[in-house]
């Protein structure tokens, strides 16, 4: 695949990372009919045939149409929520979420979500992890992401937002799902951390109103994307895209799935940044998992330059000074991006 060369250089827009430093557990136990009603008879292992309700969105809407032309990495912003998982699939996978190992190791919060499951991995969740990295599933991604994608890295398989509403507990809430201001936001307008995300539906949407994502084009205008249903998907280029998740009213939980992307192709920019996950993840496997990644794009990089440069050589065409500067200069920037993500957290 060639380098995104269609699309003008700009700067990515400027991350905001929730104000936790650290990754700190959240001080409110989840509802104990949420973890009850989470089981399963038994334990399946992911099969598209069986798991996969893939109907392609209505529509897709462009970075053209949202006034961010030339932005990103690829024409498509964002699409209509669309049927990606059956319900077979959500309840297996949310036995894995509120499974005793994973909420007993996997709970984050931060100021921005105060209930969040993240980092599951394939030991503790093999079904959500092997429905991501599933090549049907992959293929259907990117195809409405109008570019091949990739997860970004396994501790973003998945990140999981829990809001709960309860009467029976004392459960805090994390986002009130009932209010008398529907245009409340569920999460505050932010960009991402990762180039493309999908959100899936893990809630009976039965009864809610609202919970769609709004998308905030450059001129100010707020465009709101159909609301969502159980095993529905969203997949938006949120790194480009100022988005949020606006406030459901009427359900009992809103539980997502968000899993971030990245290009499949090495030679396609990566303007993955860490600052919104770094105060709410393990840092030595986040570290671990970016530095490898990143290691890798920059080797196949090197190997690809290589490889033109022998050609150019055999086709006796002479030394590209200009061109074997933009090389440098693009991964001396890559290495940048590097120094500043990989960072000491107090
Ligand atoms: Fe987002």
């Amino acid at each position: 695949m060639a380098p995104s060369a269609t699309f003008i250089d700009v700067e990515p827009p400027t991350v905001v990372g929730p104000a936790t430093k650290k990754a700190t557990r959240p001080s409110n136990a989840l509802p104990q009919s949420l973890i009850q009603n989470a089981r399963v008879a038994k334990k399946e292992e992911f099969d598209p045939k069986q798991h996969l309700n893939y109907q392609p969105p209505r529509s897709i809407y462009t970075m053209e149409q949202i006034g961010l032309k030339g932005h990103g990495i690829s024409p498509h912003a964002a699409t209509e929520p669309f049927p990606l998982f059956t319900r077979e699939a959500i309840a297996q996978m949310r036995a894995e979420i509120f499974s005793e190992v994973v909420l007993a190791e996997c709970q984050y919060s931060s100021t921005f979500n105060k209930n969040m499951v993240r980092g599951m991995g394939p030991a503790r969740a093999p079904f959500t992890y092997a429905a991501w990295k599933s090549p049907e599933v992959l293929a259907h991604i990117s195809e409405v992401a109008g570019i091949d994608l990739v997860p970004s890295i396994d501790f973003e398989i998945a990140n999981i937002n829990i809001s709960i509403r309860d009467e029976n507990t004392n459960v805090e809430q994390t986002i009130p799902l009932v209010s008398n201001d529907e245009e409340l936001p569920a999460v505050a307008w932010h960009y991402d951390s990762f180039p493309f995300v999908c959100v899936t539906m893990l809630s009976d949407c039965t009864g809610m109103v609202g919970g769609e994502t709004a998308l905030r084009m450059p001129n100010g205008d707020i465009m709101k994307v159909r609301g969502p249903a159980m095993g529905t998907a969203v997949v938006m280029q949120g790194r480009y895209i100022e988005h949020q998740a606006l406030k459901a009213l009427g359900g009992r939980e809103r539980i997502s799935m968000v899993t971030c992307f990245r290009p499949k192709s090495p030679l396609v920019k990566d303007e993955t940044v860490l600052v919104g996950v770094r105060g709410i993840s393990d840092l030595s496997q986040l570290y671990t998992q970016y530095n490898e990644y990143r290691l890798e794009i920059l080797e196949e990089r090197i190997r690809h330059q290589l490889k033109r440069e022998r050609e150019r050589e055999i086709a006796k065409r002479p030394f590209d000074i200009p061109e074997a500067k933009r090389f440098l200069t693009e991964q001396k920037l890559f290495i940048e991006s590097m120094l500043t993500e990989i960072q000491e957290v107090d």
